[in-house]
């Protein structure tokens, strides 16, 4: 694929969140960007998630997660959970969803979801998720996946 159209998918706009997942005793999060609304009723939202993340295990298994909305002032939260790194969840007042699925109090806004199903997507797998709860945490404008720059190092993820 042409570095024009690498470039060009940057104009496709999407929010940036922290999905946060939980299976038993364990939970992980990790910051994502491919992520839709594709139902009114039931509402549901749209995941794309790369099976190699370690939060696809948990997701699997434990079936269920939450969507936390990044503000536009949370760059260094969005670099944090876009790292598979070690002790990934400390330094973080983590709240638990009816789901059981961890939410990050300081985020605009989050969703509480189960998984319904995966379907295939090239290397990514698209996880549709049903939203059984929500709740506004703060005000503030949201961040935008197009100020984020090559912060996910997608621009090396595209063939030549
Ligand atoms: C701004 C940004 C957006 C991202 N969007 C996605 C996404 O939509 N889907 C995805 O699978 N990974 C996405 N990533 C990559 C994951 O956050 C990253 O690979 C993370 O290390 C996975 O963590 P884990 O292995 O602990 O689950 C994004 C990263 C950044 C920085």
């Amino acid at each position: 694929m042409s570095e024009k159209i690498a470039d060009l998918c940057r104009l496709i706009s999407h929010g940036v969140y922290v999905v946060g997942v939980r299976d038993r005793e364990k939970t992980n999060a990790f910051t994502a960007a491919w992520l839709m609304q594709v139902s009114f009723d039931p509402v549901m939202l749209a995941l794309s998630i790369n099976p190699e993340h370690n939060s696809y295990r948990l997701l699997e298994s434990g079936r269920c997660c939450t969507v936390n909305v990044l503000g536009r002032d949370q760059m260094a939260i969005a670099e944090h959970f876009g790292r598979s790194v070690p002790d990934k969840m400390t330094g973080y007042a983590w709240q638990q969803a009816k789901t059981g699925a961890p939410v990050l109090p300081e985020s605009l806004a989050y969703f509480d979801c189960e998984l319904s199903h995966f379907t295939d997507a090239g290397d990514h797998r698209i996880a549709v998720l049903r939203v059984v709860d929500a709740a506004m945490l703060r005000n503030g404008p949201s961040m935008l996946y197009s100020q984020t720059g090559d912060m996910d190092g997608s621009s090396e993820l595209y063939q030549e």
